[in-house]
């Protein structure tokens, strides 16, 4: 991925702080699913790791449990390395993988698989062949771990204030609208605002595209694998727990 096809070389200044809020609601429910794994000691893949908030979530969970951060964007790496290195427990077994979910190769018996708001950066097709590979390497009794954010069909995200913080004599906000782009695709436009007393002084603005998948579907596409597929957590902090059979043997 290149700085001139990277979304995130735009946005990575501001998405670790307006991600936190997120990170907070979900770190309670995540981590009592990672702690609740009957998987052996195999290593815990964070898809789209992103500024490793979540690598942070998943390192406290599972003490002493390595970590795979699998992160495409090397503006992202920046943060995501940022925080690594503050915290050399957590730098020592994480191991930071520079590809996209697709092109990593899972390690054998892994514990668990998160992949915390990245999905629709994932084509039907690639989902397919992501769902497989992950059969193939999750160890018995261990998990795939990952939200859908809404929407959930290419409907228009009328234009709305997100998430904001305060740094300095400086206010950021995330200005967040989305619109139809095909089936099953919406484009997002985010405009990333800087003000100094109420007035803007900088922006930016960055496009993504994005599938859009209903959880009937992605329960369907699991099921052709064998594990059950339950939710933890609710509204914004809600995901998909999907669970390998403790056994090894499809769980239906
Ligand atoms: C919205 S951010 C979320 C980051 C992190 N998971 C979090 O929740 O804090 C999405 C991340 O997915 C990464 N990403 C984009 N396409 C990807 C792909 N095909 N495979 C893996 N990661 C991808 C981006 O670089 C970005 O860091």
């Amino acid at each position: 991925m290149s700085v001139e096809t990277d979304p995130y070389a735009v946005s990575a200044p501001f998405i670790d702080p307006l991600i936190a809020g997120f990170w907070e609601g979900v770190a309670p429910s995540l981590t009592a699913e990672l702690t609740g794994l009957t998987a052996g000691s195999g290593p815990v893949v964070d898809l789209g790791a992103g500024s490793g908030r979540g690598v942070r979530v998943i390192g406290t969970a599972l003490p002493g449990v390595p970590v795979v951060a699998v992160e495409p964007s090397a503006a992202m790496r920046t943060a995501l390395f940022a925080r690594l290195v503050d915290d050399p427990g957590l730098a020592a077994r994480t191991t930071v993988v520079a590809a996209d979910a697709l092109a990593v190769e899972l390690p054998a018996a892994t514990r668990a698989v998160v992949a915390m708001n990245v999905l629709g950066h994932l084509a039907p097709a690639e989902r397919a062949r992501l769902w497989r590979r992950v059969a193939e390497r999750l160890a018995p009794g261990g998990a795939l771990l990952v939200n859908n954010q809404p929407p959930h069909a290419p409907s228009a995200v009328p234009l709305a204030r997100g998430n904001a913080f305060r740094v300095g004599d400086h206010d950021y906000e995330g200005w967040v609208r989305a619109e139809p782009a095909g089936e099953d695709r919406i484009l997002w436009h985010m405009t990333y605002k800087t003000l100094q007393g109420g007035r803007c002084v900088a922006e930016v603005a960055v496009d993504y595209d994005w599938w859009v998948v209903t959880d009937e579907r992605l329960r369907a596409e699991w099921s052709a694998h064998g594990p059950t597929a339950r939710v933890a957590g609710t509204g914004p902090s809600a995901f998909h727990v999907v669970t390998a059979a403790p056994d090894g043997a499809p769980a239906r």
